[in-house]
């Protein structure tokens, strides 16, 4: 068996990192997708970053929002490793948050596009050849906030949401072909995304927390690595929850 190669969209981010280096640690080929609003030099940046950290990670622009950027992206991914994608860890995604009644049609639909949109382009794209190969893991990051709800995220609690339908039903249509699809559910885990949080507001939330603190990225990334090995084959269609308790369904 040749190497698995994965995939993981926003893998710059705070959870994407933790993801790329937790595949990376169990032997994968990892890409990490970036947009960075086109800016190559920061994802050079931080491919150098891992390398001098041990982490060998590619690195491959694709705007997730756009079909042909998608396809691009993935032509270039297939090139630079000679082969097609085994693992694909949607995790890109954004934050407009607003109360309903302040939030635009832009909050609604960037967030809508970014983080449900996106996991129609890239997974067309990868699918294929996995049934082809009887082997795939799709990983959907969602969120807590899809499960609970969350004041100012009538957007962003939509969209996760759907990100699990979509899941579900994926996982009938090619659990015969040896491709699973699961969904993880962080809570609030410390990245740029929950810094941007009010501090009082953040303060409130963590209250909230049985376990008393934000999740840490590397306890996301390794639940990630668990769903997208070779030993994950009877996973499928599930949510794994990672929240320190905030929401238990
Ligand atoms: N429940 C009920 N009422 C609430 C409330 C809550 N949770 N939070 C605020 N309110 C009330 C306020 O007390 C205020 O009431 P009054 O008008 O009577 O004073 C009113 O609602 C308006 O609230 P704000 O002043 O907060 O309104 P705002 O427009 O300034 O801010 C907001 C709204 C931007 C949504 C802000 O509350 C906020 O940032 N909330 C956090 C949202 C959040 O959790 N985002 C998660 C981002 S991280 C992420 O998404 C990752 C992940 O997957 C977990």
């Amino acid at each position: 068996m040749s190497q698995r190669i994965a995939l993981v969209t926003g893998g710059t981010g705070g959870i994407g990192t933790a993801i790329c280096r937790a595949l990376a640690d169990a032997g994968m080929t990892v890409v990490a997708g970036y947009n960075a609003g086109g800016n190559h030099d920061k994802a050079k940046a931080w491919q150098e970053q891992q390398r001098q950290e041990g982490y060998e990670i590619l690195v491959a622009y694709g705007d997730v929002t756009d079909e042909a950027s998608c396809a691009a992206c993935i032509k270039n991914i297939e090139e630079m490793t000679g082969d097609t994608i085994d693992v694909l860890v949607n995790n890109a995604g954004i934050t407009r948050d607003g109360t309903f009644r302040k939030m635009t049609w832009d909050q609604w639909n960037q967030v809508l596009t970014a983080n449900l949109d996106s996991m129609f382009h890239m997974t067309r794209l990868v699918i294929n050849p996995m049934l082809e190969k009887n082997f795939g893991r799709i990983i959907n990051i969602s969120s807590v906030n899809a499960q609970k709800g969350q004041f100012g995220q009538c957007n962003y609690s939509a969209a996760k949401a759907g990100i699990h339908g979509f899941t579900k039903a994926l996982a009938q249509e090619v659990a015969a072909k040896g491709v699973t699809v699961n969904t993880v559910s962080p809570g609030y885990v410390l990245t740029p995304m929950v810094a941007k949080i009010p501090q009082d507001v953040l303060d409130k939330i963590i209250k909230q927390i049985p376990v008393g603190r934000l999740g840490k990225p590397e306890e996301i990334g390794k639940a990630v690595a668990y769903l997208a090995s070779d030993d994950c084959g009877y996973v499928t269609g599930s949510d794994f929850s990672i929240n320190g308790g905030q929401h238990m369904s």
